[in-house]
């Protein structure tokens, strides 16, 4: 067996001397066991500058196999890790242990509103049958273009900030509208339906208007603003919300 170098055993003693401890307090749910969640910790030695992807990672891999989440890219683009992490909604790929004092035990939930399959996994099938009502895709008629279909800037400016939507059910989940009836369409169907309304070349503007329009459509958004504050993407998800509204009101978009 090879010997270790001294640049490696320094390495590794240095990246040791950067390790704390953490307890990462976590929902588990498991419908086979009990009909009950409970809390569950676990003790770990991890690096502040690791994120809670890694140490849910960690919990999986080397002590309790049993652990359920969903993830998949790992860097903020499929939208698979959304949970309550202290309370708040958060991408566990892109929140820092660091970030988050964990000087306490993190806590770590599955996202609300959303019936738990089981840990930190929920049914997301409501979440995305909202956004399938919302026809979430381009509708044209004709004018078949041959390359490509052109739009000015300022035109694409106006859903710039829409498209950025990666599905992560964190602004839906943090909604109380929501939350109350899980019947409500959610901001994240809202952001996507508003991607399509103004967007110049799309001509089911008034069809997607008036699904929103409905009992359960945008008139039940109360202006909480929680959807804001929790979308890892930065959209300002309430504003949408509002200029969504108001084409229901003038009918311009
Ligand atoms: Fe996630 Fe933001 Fe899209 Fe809501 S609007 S689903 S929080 S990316
Ligand atoms: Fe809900 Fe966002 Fe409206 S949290 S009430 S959709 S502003
Ligand atoms: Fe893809 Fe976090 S794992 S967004």
């Amino acid at each position: 067996m090879a010997t270790p170098t001294m640049d490696k055993v320094e390495a590794d003693a240095a990246a040791a001397s950067h390790l704390i401890t953490v307890t990462f307090r976590i929902r588990r749910f498991n419908p086979e066991v009990s009909a009950d969640a409970t809390w569950e910790d676990f003790q770990l030695e991890i690096d502040p500058k690791e994120r809670v992807l890694d140490g849910l990672h960690k919990i999986k891999w080397d002590l309790d196999g049993s652990l359920t989440f969903r993830r998949s890219c790992a860097h903020g683009i499929c939208g698979s890790d959304a949970m309550r992490i202290n309370g708040k909604n958060r991408l566990a790929c892109k929140t820092l242990i660091k970030d988050i004092n964990p000087a306490k035990p993190i806590t770590v939930e599955p996202i609300k509103g959303l019936t738990v399959l089981k840990d930190l996994v929920v049914d997301m099938d409501p979440f995305f049958q909202a956004y399938r009502d919302v026809m979430p895709f381009l509708v044209t008629t004709g004018n078949e273009p041959t390359r490509e279909r052109l739009q000015s800037a300022e035109d694409r400016e106006r859903f710039d900030d829409t498209t950025k939507c990666i599905l992560c059910a964190a602004c839906t989940s943090s909604c109380p509208v929501f939350w109350n009836d899980g019947q409500y369409f959610g901001p994240a169907a809202i952001v996507n339906a508003h991607r399509f309304i103004f967007d110049s070349r799309d001509e089911a503007g008034e069809q997607r208007l008036e699904i929103l329009n409905d009992k359960d459509g945008v008139w039940r958004c109360r202006t909480t603003f929680n959807c804001t504050d929790a979308c890892p993407r930065g959209i300002e998800v309430t504003k949408a919300i509002q200029e969504v509204k108001r084409a229901l009101i003038t009918r311009r978009f």
